[in-house]
């Protein structure tokens, strides 16, 4: 499939095209930084231009014959508060109307697009109702960010109101990490307070990468939302303690094992394939 990936220079985005073309996808990355190393073709392009949305992904005129079947829209700003809320909330909203208008005008209906564990709550200062937390939860977007993010999952539903075979698959990633960043996971033990805010979870960039890969193949239609997070979280305490501790009196819906995701992820499990594949335990030595 020729896949082009918004925000290829990016954390997930790297592993994104990475996983792509070793799965025999044919993949340009459209970003407007250039990534350091150069897996596959590269084009400048800033997404919040509609003109030049649309012209990218359209496909290139060094490239005639060569159309864009599929999109994996990731460019945005990544989180709240390294700029100014307008500008997380501009650049989110408008580079997601954009790649998915041009979609729907060009006629491209296999959309991958990044969205966020977030709009779950984070960062639960209200009490979840139970765990694990799963896409049945109300969204409740708590900054610019997760706004941009609910925003982002009602367009892709009306999107795909308007066309019947357009197909808009929206992943609430957990917070992504890199393979370097796994020695540092049992520091979190010191301070179980510290990764409170998004229920102790993770997704390595690799099986992020697979989620992505998987939802592109998958031959549903319509707009439909995932949760994408790995099978462990990031603690060794069990989850009972951690939920005596904070959340005491918050309910299992179901049995979860010691050190299991308090995201559920039985969905994307059960209807995409997914199968995370890289636990930091892994690579901690945990
Ligand atoms: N990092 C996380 O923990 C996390 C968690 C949940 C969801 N997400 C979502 O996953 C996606 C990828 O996140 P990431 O961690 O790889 O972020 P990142 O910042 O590493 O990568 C984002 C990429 O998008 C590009 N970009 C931003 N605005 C652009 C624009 N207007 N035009 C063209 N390119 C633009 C940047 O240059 C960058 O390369 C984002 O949509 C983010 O909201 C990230």
């Amino acid at each position: 499939m020729r896949v082009l990936v918004t925000g290829g220079s990016g954390k997930l985005g790297r592993a994104t095209v990475k996983h792509l073309i070793e799965a025999g996808h044919d993949v340009i990355n459209a970003d407007h930084v250039e990534p350091e190393h150069n897996l596959c073709p590269f084009v400048r392009v800033d997404f919040e231009d509609m003109r030049a949305t649309l012209e990218a992904i359209a496909g290139f005129d060094w490239d005639h014959n060569r159309k864009t079947e599929a999109v994996v829209h990731l460019a945005a700003v990544p989180m709240p508060g390294k700029v100014a809320p307008a500008d997380v909330f501009r650049v989110n909203t408008i580079s997601t109307y954009n790649v998915f208008e041009a979609c729907r005008l060009l006629g491209i209906r296999n959309v991958v697009w990044a969205s966020s564990e977030t709009l779950l709550g984070i960062p639960y200062d209200i009490k979840p109702e139970y765990f694990p937390a799963d896409e049945s939860f109300e969204s409740r977007p708590e900054t610019s960010y997760s706004l941009s993010k609910h925003l982002g999952e009602e367009m892709a539903r009306q999107f795909c109101r308007w066309d019947k075979d357009l197909k808009i698959v929206c992943l609430r990633f957990s917070n992504v990490m890199d393979e370097s960043e796994y020695a540092s996971f049992p520091d979190f033990e010191k301070n179980p307070g510290g990764r409170r805010f998004n229920l102790w979870t993770y997704i390595d960039a690799r099986d992020g990468a697979q989620a992505i890969r998987k939802s592109l193949e998958w031959s549903g239609t319509g707009a439909e939302v995932f949760i994408i997070a790995n099978e462990d979280g990031v603690m060794t305490t069990p989850n009972t303690v951690l939920v005596e501790k904070f959340y005491p009196g918050v309910p299992f819906s179901k049995r979860v094992a010691d050190n299991e995701t308090l995201l559920s992820i039985e969905k994307a499990k059960s209807v995409l394939g997914y199968k995370p594949e890289h636990s930091w335990r892994r690579y901690a030595g945990s």
